[in-house]
């Protein structure tokens, strides 16, 4: 591949990589010139690992820091956002407007008793409220808990529980595919069994004639309440370390993690990584395809785009509706210059071929973004070529919602280096990366590893949700003073990084994150099954796809019902997202001595290939025993 070398002929990243390393509190605190602070920090880090307090005794507000920093310069009149609907119904807002409904609604919502600290939770589609919500919650220093709308009615009341918040922000609908889905009624069902909640704030967004029901006391129409606020209202100053936002991942064991991001290190880490990755020039218009349910989302269509001054389009619909072409037909309308989305997306289109693409007139695109999995090298040059007609690098971005923006990354902003596809290159600068064996030790290049970051940085998630146990166990317990991001990589000759995805229990679907244990426990949630166990087997479209292999308990047995009713227990209990592609019903499932489930099993029964080299396996049982097991499995599962 001979391509990245026209566009990136520079050394300065290089150079800017080695400073940032040498004198990492200097590099940073000069980033952190570059938003706004009421009062500057007198600290760069304070980090008793593993805690890190970045700009310790400074003072900051993420809204102030998004909006008002902007109003004495031209951006003002800047379309901060341009959205649209499946049904093509628009609206745009000014970077003025945006300040001017945030103010608003962060007064009413004061004069509605929230205040600093107080979490509130957030259950929105896509559409301009959410922003508008999200901000008006930093400017009063109340950390929101955003939950993604495709999530059940049990996902959110989880997550409402572990927060205690009193308030929810929600819609009367959400839309998907032509369809008003009913999140009232959905959130309604949550806030029944969550006694914390004294309020509901209901944004209207469904067909006028379809009124909901509204709880007397509890229940309160969005507009209704903006009436109530002020034009203005004084943005808080908060530490540094004030949490902006709380927000829920999937982990290898136990329920969803609380991932708790600060203000002053992680608005810092958005400005320069935006900066650095999409290097965007004042007048181009940047569309990011995420749903801002998901850390892509809050941090690379609010918090990044805005601090940066720039003008984002937002869409609130699926890629493939109401016609394959929607996208290219919204690229070409709104000439958007850079372009950030999924693979697993960009998957989907492949299959459909060129056609729908070039009908349209893709020509104002400048950049290409990837991100959520690894992207896999020929699904990167369809990208390069089909979509960005050979003239656009693209940018393949790995990071992590506990990362709170991109840690490896092409970066135009920085000066640049030859791209190979499927590789995201480079650690941004001040990112310090290691590829380590089982004992923390370096691998040589070439050998693949554990991916680990060896110091903190800006944008690191500061804990979990009143669980630091929990946060030092899962990130900063296996190795000394290196952060375990879970991933396996392998470094090249020329020190390329090539991420390669999980490597724990943690499954990438069509890009969301999931976690074996929660969907495993949902399934045993239910009468009827006795033990699961979940894996992930590859999927030419989404990447991974979800296998379940399950136990019944005494008395019942495998039928086409009882599958049926535990698909629909899932996707009450989770979500649509998590809902198996198969599920085998089986008498036994294949354990070590240990009592550990042996995955690799199950993963070869599921995806039909043999067991392979089972001499590695990292545990008592013997080869023999395994191999046995695999093919009492095997013919249990051909039985039926
Ligand atoms: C995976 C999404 C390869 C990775 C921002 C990581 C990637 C997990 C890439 C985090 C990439 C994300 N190449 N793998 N460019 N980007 N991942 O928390 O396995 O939803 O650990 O954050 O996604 O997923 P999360």
């Amino acid at each position: 591949m001979e391509e990245g070398k026209k566009f990136y002929p520079t050394g300065a990243y290089a150079d800017l990589r080695k400073k940032a390393l040498e004198d990492p509190e200097g590099f940073w605190a000069n980033e952190a010139r570059n938003i706004p602070w009421f009062r500057q920090w007198d600290r760069t880090l304070n980090w008793e690992e593993p805690f890190a307090k970045w700009f310790e005794g400074g003072l900051t507000n993420a809204s102030y820091a998004c909006l008002d920093a902007h109003l004495d310069s031209h951006t003002r009149n800047k379309v901060a956002y341009y959205w649209e609907d499946e049904f093509g119904n628009t609206r745009t807002l000014s970077y003025l407007q945006l300040w001017a409904e945030v103010n608003r609604l962060a007064s009413a919502l004061r004069m509605a008793g929230v205040k600093k600290g107080d979490i509130v939770m957030i259950y929105l589609p896509m559409i301009p409220e959410l922003p508008v919500s999200m901000l008006a919650l930093a400017r009063l220093g109340a950390p929101h808990s955003i939950v993604f709308s495709g999530f059940s009615s049990q996902a959110l009341a989880d997550r409402i529980t572990d927060t205690g918040a009193k308030m929810l922000i929600t819609a009367d609908f959400g839309l998907r595919r032509g369809k008003y889905i009913p999140l009232k009624v959905i959130a309604d069902q949550a806030v029944r069994t969550c006694p914390t909640i004294r309020n509901v704030v209901v944004v209207r967004r469904g067909p006028a004639e379809q009124e909901v029901d509204m709880e007397e006391g509890r229940d309160v129409y969005y507009h209704d309440l903006l009436k109530n606020g002020d034009a203005f209202i004084e943005p808080e100053k908060v530490e540094s370390a004030h949490p902006l936002y709380i927000l829920y991942t999937s982990g290898t064991t136990g329920k969803p993690k609380g991932i708790v991001h600060s203000t002053g290190g992680y608005m810092v880490f958005c400005k320069s990584t935006f900066k650095w990755v999409f290097d965007p020039r004042p007048e181009w218009i940047y569309w990011c395809t995420a749903d801002i349910g998901w850390v892509t989302g809050h941090t690379y269509i609010v918090y990044a785009p805005l601090v940066s001054g720039t003008t984002s389009f937002m869409f609130e619909g699926s890629p493939d509706y109401p016609s394959i072409e929607r996208w290219w037909e919204l690229i070409e309308r709104y000439g958007i210059n850079i372009f950030y989305t999924s693979p697993t997306a960009l998957r989907m289109f492949m299959r459909f071929g060129e056609d729908p693409i070039r009908k349209h007139d893709l020509r104002s695109l400048r950049l290409l973004g990837s991100v959520g999995e690894p992207i896999n090298p020929e699904v990167w040059e369809w990208y390069f070529k089909a979509i960005g007609g050979e003239r656009c690098p693209i940018v393949d971005t790995w990071w992590q919602t506990e990362t709170g923006g991109v840690l490896i990354s092409p970066a135009p902003g920085c000066g640049l280096v030859p791209l190979k596809p499927g590789s995201a290159t480079f650690p941004l600068p001040g990112i310090d990366v290691g590829i380590v064996d089982d004992q923390g030790k370096p691998v040589q290049d070439g050998t693949r590893g554990l991916l680990v970051i060896r110091r903190p940085w800006p944008g690191m998630l500061m804990t979990l949700h009143q669980d630091p146990k929990r946060y030092t166990e899962v990130y900063w317990s296996r190795f000394k003073g290196m952060y375990l991001a879970g991933d396996y990589a392998i470094r090249d000759g020329e020190g390329y990084l090539w991420l390669l995805g999980r490597a724990d229990e943690t499954l990438k679907v069509a890009g969301h994150r999931l976690g074996t244990a929660e969907i495993e426990s949902a399934a045993v949630s239910m009468h009827f099954v006795a033990e699961a166990a979940v894996v992930g087997v590859p999927d030419q479209v989404k990447g991974e796809e979800i296998v379940l292999f399950a136990i019944l308990r005494q008395g019942n047995n495998p039928s086409p019902e009882l599958r049926k009713k535990l698909s629909d227990g899932i996707r009450t209990l989770i979500g649509p997202i998590a809902v198996p592609k198969e599920i085998h019903f089986v008498g036994k499932l294949p354990k070590t001595r240990s009592g550990k489930i042996m995955r690799r099993i199950l993963k070869a029964l599921a995806t039909g290939t043999g067991i392979g080299d089972v001499s590695t396996l990292e545990d008592a049982t013997s080869v023999e025993e395994i191999k046995r097991t695999y093919e009492e499995m095997k013919a249990m599962m051909a039985q039926k």
